[in-house]
C-alpha cells in the first residue's frame, strides 16, 4: 500500500517537552507553583537535554531514514522580558534549523507550543485582549528565522488552548471542559495575524488542532455535534483559507445522550490512561479536511507505551486510517509521529510516547526499534 510520491515522513517534538531548563517559561513556574495551576508529578527540570542535544537527535531520525523533523521555537526564550528578544535564542534556532537542512531534515516549525514566557502570563494571557498584538509582535520577531522554511505552524492545539486558559478549571473525569469563547476569539485572530507574516516571509502557513474523534451513540448525534463544536470544530473551521491544516489524533471520545461516556473497563489503555484506538486519526482527517478544506499533516499522532511492540502496532493501524482516507480522495500530504523522544508529558515523565529514549542521569541516547521501523516505511513510502 503506497502513499502519494514527495509524502512527508517525519516526527514531532516541542520545546519545552524536551529542551530542560525553560525556566522563563509559565509552565517551569506553575510546575514549581510560582504561578497558579494543579500541582505536578514532577517539573520538567532537564528534560531531555535537547537544547544542547539536538545534533544528535536530529541525526537520529534522519539516519533512521524519515525525512522531517517538527519542532517548536520558545517564545520565553526569544522574547524572555516583554519587548526585549534576545539575538542568541534566536541564533540558537537559526542553528536548529540550519542542522536539520544539513541531515535533509524538513524543518516544520511551531511558534507556539503551550508554552508563554512568563510576563504574558503574569499580564492575563490569552484572558486578555493584548495577547493577540502580543502573539503578533513575536511572530514579527521571528520572521528572520523563517528564511526557508516551508511548513509552519503557528499555534499549535489552540482548542487544548482554550480549554486550558482557566487554571481554575480541572479536568472533567471524562472529555474536556468547554473552549472559552473570548480566548477562542483571541487565538483566531492571533493566528490570522501569524498567518500572513509567515506568508510575509514565503512559508506555508496553517495551525494543528487536537482532534477527539467524537462518536455518538445512536440518538447523541445533536449532542455530540454541539459537544465538539467549541472544543475542536471552530478551529478546524478557522483553518479555511490556509495552507493547511495539522491534525494531531491520539483516541476517541464515545458520546452517549449526557455527553461523553467513560471508557469501557475492558478496553485497552495507554499510559496517559486513554483508550487504545488506532483509526482516530484517520476520523480526525475527515473532519478536518471536511471543515478547512486545505491540505491535510498529520502533524502527531502516537501513544504513550512502554511496549514498543504496541508502539508499532498502533503506529501501522494508524497509518492504515491515513491509506484509507488518501484512497477516499483526501489531499493527506505527511504524517510526522508524536513523539521524536520520550519527552515531559505536562506534568510527568511517566507516559513514554518517544521513538528514542535516553538514560536520566547521562542523557545518553537509546533509539527504540520502532524508529528503525518508521524509517524504513518512510523510505518505502508504503505500509
Ligand atoms: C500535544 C503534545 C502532547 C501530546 C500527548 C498533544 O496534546 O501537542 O504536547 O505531549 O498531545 O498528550
Amino acid at each position: 500500500m503506497k502513499f502519494p510520491e514527495g509524502f512527508l515522513w517525519g516526527a514531532s517534538t516541542a520545546a519545552h517537552q524536551i529542551e530542560g531548563g525553560n525556566v522563563n517559561s509559565d509552565w517551569w513556574q506553575r510546575e514549581w507553583g510560582h504561578l497558579p495551576g494543579p500541582p505536578v508529578e514532577s517539573p520538567s527540570g532537564d528534560a531531555a537535554d535537547s537544547y544542547h542535544r539536538y545534533p544528535e537527535d536530529m541525526a537520529l531520525l534522519a539516519h533512521a531514514g524519515l525525512r522531517a523533523y517538527r519542532f517548536s521555537i520558545e517564545w520565553a526564550r526569544i522574547e524572555p522580558e516583554k519587548g526585549w528578544f534576545s539575538r542568541a535564542a534566536l541564533d540558537h534556532y537559526r542553528r536548529m534549523i540550519g542542522t536539520a537542512r544539513d541531515l535533509r531534515l524538513e524543518p516544520v516549525i511551531t511558534l507556539h507550543h503551550f508554552t508563554n514566557p512568563v510576563w504574558f502570563a503574569r499580564d492575563g494571557g490569552w484572558r486578555t485582549d493584548a495577547s493577540v498584538d502580543a502573539f503578533r509582535r513575536y511572530v514579527e520577531g521571528v520572521l528572520p528565522l523563517l528564511d526557508g522554511v516551508d511548513l509552519v505552524c503557528t499555534i499549535n492545539e489552540p482548542n487544548m488552548v482554550s480549554v486550558l486558559a482557566d487554571p481554575e478549571v480541572g479536568f472533567p473525569s471524562v472529555g474536556l471542559p468547554p473552549g472559552i469563547p473570548a480566548v477562542t476569539d483571541r487565538l483566531i485572530a492571533a493566528h490570522r495575524a501569524a498567518v500572513d507574516l509567515v506568508r510575509s516571509a514565503g512559508a506555508r502557513a496553517g495551525w494543528s488542532v487536537a482532534t477527539q474523534a467524537y462518536q455518538p451513540e445512536p440518538g447523541a448525534e445533536a449532542v455530540a455535534a454541539a459537544y465538539g463544536a467549541s472544543r475542536e470544530d471552530v478551529f478546524l473551521d478557522a483553518a479555511e483559507g490556509d495552507d493547511w491544516v495539522g491534525v494531531q489524533a491520539y483516541t476517541r471520545t464515545k458520546i452517549g445522550p449526557d455527553g461523553p461516556l467513560p471508557i469501557p473497563h475492558d478496553a485497552e489503555r495507554t499510559l496517559t490512561g486513554w483508550e487504545y484506538y488506532p483509526p482516530a486519526v484517520g476520523e480526525g482527517i475527515r473532519n478536518a479536511w471536511r471543515r478547512a478544506k486545505t491540505p491535510v499533516y498529520v502533524t502527531e499522532n502516537g501513544i504513550a507505551t512502554a511496549d514498543d511492540d504496541r508502539r508499532i502496532d498502533y503506529t501501522t493501524g494508524a497509518l492504515e486510517a491515513v491509506l484509507a482516507c488518501i484512497q477516499e480522495g483526501v489531499d493527506v500530504r505527511g504524517y510526522l509521529h508524536w513523539s521524536a523522544l520520550d519527552n515531559y508529558e505536562w506534568g510527568s515523565f511517566r507516559p513514554t510516547f518517544g521513538l528514542i529514549a535516553w538514560d536520566p542521569e547521562t542523557f545518553e541516547r537509546h533509539p527504540k526499534r520502532s524508529l528503525d521501523w518508521l524509517g524504513r516505511v518512510a523510505q518505502a513510502n508504503a505500509l
